[in-house]
């Protein structure tokens, strides 16, 4: 009996996992090299995109890089490959500008627990505080801070506000917390999180921990206290890409979504990196909203010129100011 055996092999260059009705090009990296020319465009995007988006990319980096990148750039046109609040941050600063977001829906569970209306509230019955915003949050909330920050600046911009001053601070409590703590001020936290973040198990980390007795825990701020307490070094993605190339380390536990880990090995191939484990070893540490960009939607916004990303003018001059603080107060 002859037996035939076929193996099929799916490459990103010509991309079989996502269904569109419109046709792709063979290689997706050559046709978005031709566009980005060709629209004379720049690609900005986080850390937690998949790899092949990360490969593309001019620019990769945390919240803060990303928006110095968006306040900075000259291209006419900018693809965000990040979430919703990432790319509206670039138009807010561009209002100019085409900004793309390949999947419109890319949204973030921490900017959905801060809604405009119950946060109005909750500012208006504490007239005398100011607002410092996680730049996790949407535009509108954004209009109705006065400071925003990033995981990277927000103990920078609270030790820049005078003492005396009540401070409100939105829209993620993990972060308000470690924030209070490194500070020592006592801050009016908003109670929101973020779903990734909050998915870490602390048993499951002590367990990792042991069979890895030399690995170092890193973590996120967005990480709950159980976790953040077993971590050497805690920072935003772009802090703790560079502390595990500076550390002489050779293992890392990270406690944050693991598509940052893609750089970590690209910047320290030697070293190894194992993701934090979430409760049941389900793959709930992948950021659902984030992952929604693929390299194929990438590929079709810039082609198509769209989703874009728009926003009332009244709410963008608003949202403005608070994030050029942010940016004044953090160089
Ligand atoms: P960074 O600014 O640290 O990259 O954080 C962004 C984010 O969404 C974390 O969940
Ligand atoms: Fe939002 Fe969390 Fe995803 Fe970051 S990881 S974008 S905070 S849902």
């Amino acid at each position: 009996m002859v037996r035939i055996t076929i193996i099929i092999v799916f490459t990103t260059a010509f991309p079989q996992h996502q269904s569109t009705s419109e046709s792709l090009p063979f290689d997706l990296f050559e046709a978005i090299a031709d566009l980005k020319q060709e629209l004379n465009a720049v690609i900005l995007a986080h850390y937690y995109q998949e790899p092949d988006i990360q490969d593309v990319a001019d620019h990769i980096g945390d919240s803060l890089g990303l928006s110095r990148q968006a306040a900075a750039t000259d291209a006419d046109v900018i693809v965000f490959a990040g979430v919703h609040f990432m790319a509206e941050t670039a138009k807010i600063l561009n209002p100019h500008k085409l900004v793309l977001l390949p999947d419109l829906n890319a949204g973030c569970s921490l900017a959905d627990t801060c809604p405009p209306k119950e946060f109005a509230a909750f500012k208006a019955a504490r007239t005398d505080h100011l607002v410092v915003s996680y730049i996790n949050c949407t535009a509108e909330i954004k209009a109705m801070s006065d400071i925003i920050c990033t995981s990277s600046n927000a103990v920078k911009i609270i030790n820049q506000i005078p003492e005396e001053q009540p401070i409100i601070f939105a829209p993620d409590r993990n972060l308000g917390r470690y924030v209070m703590h490194q500070t020592g001020r006592e801050l009016e936290l908003w109670q929101g999180s973020c779903i990734v973040h909050e998915t870490f198990s602390e048993k499951q980390l002590v367990q990792l921990k042991m069979q890895y007795p030399e690995a170092e825990v890193i973590a996120h701020p967005e990480c709950e206290a159980p976790v953040l307490r077993h971590a050497s070094y805690i920072g935003s993605t772009s802090s703790l890409l560079k502390y595990c190339q500076q550390s002489p380390n050779q293992e890392f536990i990270v406690a944050t979504e693991p598509g940052i880990i893609h750089q970590m090995r690209k910047a320290a191939p030697e070293k190894r990196f194992l993701p934090a484990p979430s409760t049941n070893y389900c793959a709930c540490n992948e950021c659902p909203h984030m992952r929604l960009n693929t390299l194929e939607k990438l590929y079709l916004a810039m082609k198509n010129r769209k989703p874009e990303i728009t926003m009332p003018e009244e709410t963008r001059v608003a949202a403005l100011q608070p994030i050029q603080r942010m940016l004044e107060m953090s160089v």
